[in-house]
């Protein structure tokens, strides 16, 4: 009982001074299942200092020797599947296999990100000044990557082994010193991954992980002047974030409310395939699930009854079963969703199946007949509740998805690519999949959400040079 999760700093694992814990409860049993280090503001100052000494040496070490490194925490990371994969299933509750494949997933990501850093960084600019009006040919300019220093790495409770690589990986191939900061509930797998680096034997302070609570520690991290760069997935949390960072580059995933689109010719086994897959997969707790179907009314009826077969399959229950639905990730989450359901049961949705809750587990669930004027058309449940609204025009679908305050992904589903790729150009989305969910990977694809969804661009190749910035040396001739 007594035993609480260290932090790592310096290349140790530590108690912090503070003598605090936090819990993390399991989520199926609602118990308490780990608990961590409430770090003090003393020990982040500390982790900066070391991740800031640790960087300038780091910056130095040859490229191929950092992604040497990579390489090596990668394959120990995939060797760990298991007691990390069984650390998922138990704090956030994600399907047994889901949870091995976050895992190797995470390996491949590392993997990639070091043959795609040594090939981008490895190659710099090379200009001559007579190509500018007025000049002659007497000044060579030579440009290449350097990195940006100390990257704060932010990553949700929904993939915080994934998420945490696809900002380490990068942050360290480009020269950069990393602080973590784990979300409470998947802190402790986090904490394994990192143990992954430590074995593989990166420099001390060049990688760190605090855990403990927001109100403390939150403000302190993302405002402290040690950082230089801010990588943050998650939800509202992160606009408040941008307005009180400084003037150090920002890149962010703020969730989504991706539309699905069906016109009249779409293959609607295809389409309901999708939206299962897209709508309840982890339970609908992704920032690129479908969150809302579009469909156009003369195939409506069929492609409900498609979906409403395919949602009775589904099963439902503990993560260590393998269940499609597990429970969600917090009581307070189950609330918020029963809230978005209880509104739109009041304002007239037509529900498809019965709503059912057990603690924190929630039965999938498909509203049909969603209006406009329902919560559930706009935000996003993070859970296994899906909205659909019946269109009687591809612009009145195109309307309803821009008039969002998101814009991460959507999708559409016809049978004409031309149509397809119109819509696609009229979607105010950072992506649009023609014929299939919403989803990040393949993770070296570029990855961004427009309006509230986010800053910047993810994606192996964007995120190594989000994190570096461009220096220039020019010679000048007699
Ligand atoms: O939750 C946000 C993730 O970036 C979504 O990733 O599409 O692989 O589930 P995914």
């Amino acid at each position: 009982d007594g035993d609480v999760y260290k932090y790592y700093a310096d290349g140790e694992w530590k108690n912090s001074s503070s003598g605090k814990s936090v819990a993390i409860i399991n989520p199926t049993t609602r118990k308490t299942q780990y608990k961590v280090q409430a770090c003090t503001q003393e020990e982040v100052n500390k982790v900066m200092d070391s991740a800031k000494t640790a960087q300038k040496s780091w910056a130095k070490t040859p490229l191929w020797k950092r992604a040497e490194l990579l390489h090596k925490a990668a394959a120990i990371l995939k060797e760990h599947k298991a007691p990390i994969a069984e650390c998922l299933v138990k704090e956030i509750a994600k399907p047994a296999k889901d949870a091995v494949t976050e895992v190797v997933r995470s390996g491949d990501l590392v993997s990639y990100t070091a043959e795609e850093g040594v090939r981008i960084l490895g190659e710099g600019k090379f200009l001559v000044s007579d190509s500018f009006p007025g000049n002659q040919r007497t000044k060579y300019c030579l440009s290449s990557k350097i990195p940006l220093g100390v990257i704060l790495a932010i990553p949700p409770f929904n993939y915080p082994v994934n998420l945490a690589v696809s900002k380490i990986a990068p942050a360290l191939i480009a020269g950069n010193s990393l602080v973590l900061k784990p979300p409470t509930q998947g802190a402790v797998s986090a904490l394994h991954m990192v143990h992954c680096f430590h074995l593989a034997g990166f420099p001390k302070g060049l990688i760190s992980c605090v855990t403990g609570k927001g109100s403390e520690i939150g403000d302190f991290l993302t405002m402290h002047p040690g950082v230089n760069c801010i990588s943050f997935t998650g939800g509202d949390t992160g606009i408040a974030i941008s307005k009180k960072a400084g003037m150090i580059p920002l890149q962010m995933e703020l969730g989504g409310k991706d539309a699905c689109i069906v016109l009249e010719d779409a293959d609607l086994d295809l389409v309901a395939a999708n939206i299962i897959k897209g709508g309840f997969s982890y339970s609908g707790q992704r920032c690129t699930a479908v969150k809302v179907i579009l469909v156009m009314e003369s195939v409506a009826d069929v492609l409900v009854e498609k979906v409403k077969e395919k949602v009775a399959k589904l099963t439902v229950g503990a993560p260590e079963d393998d269940c499609d639905i597990t429970p969600v990730v917090s009581e307070s989450s189950a609330n918020f969703i029963e809230g978005l359901v209880k509104d739109a049961k009041e304002k007239g949705a037509k529900f498809c199946q019965e709503y059912k809750r057990d603690g924190n587990l929630i039965w999938p669930l498909l509203l049909d007949n969603v209006r406009p004027d329902m919560r559930i058309a706009w935000e996003e449940p993070f859970g296994p509740v899906l909205p659909v609204i019946r269109i009687n025009s591809v612009e009145e679908g195109i309307h309803h998805c821009n008039a969002s305050n998101f814009g991460l992904q959507g999708c559409v589903f016809t049978k004409d690519v031309n149509k397809a790729i119109l819509i696609s150009d009229a979607m105010e989305t950072g992506t649009v999949q023609i014929n299939s969910a919403p989803a990040r990977g393949p993770d070296h694809f570029p990855f961004q959400g427009l309006k509230d969804s986010g800053i910047g661009s993810q994606g192996v190749t964007n995120s190594i040079n989000m994190m570096t910035k461009m220096k220039t040396t020019v010679i000048n001739l007699p």
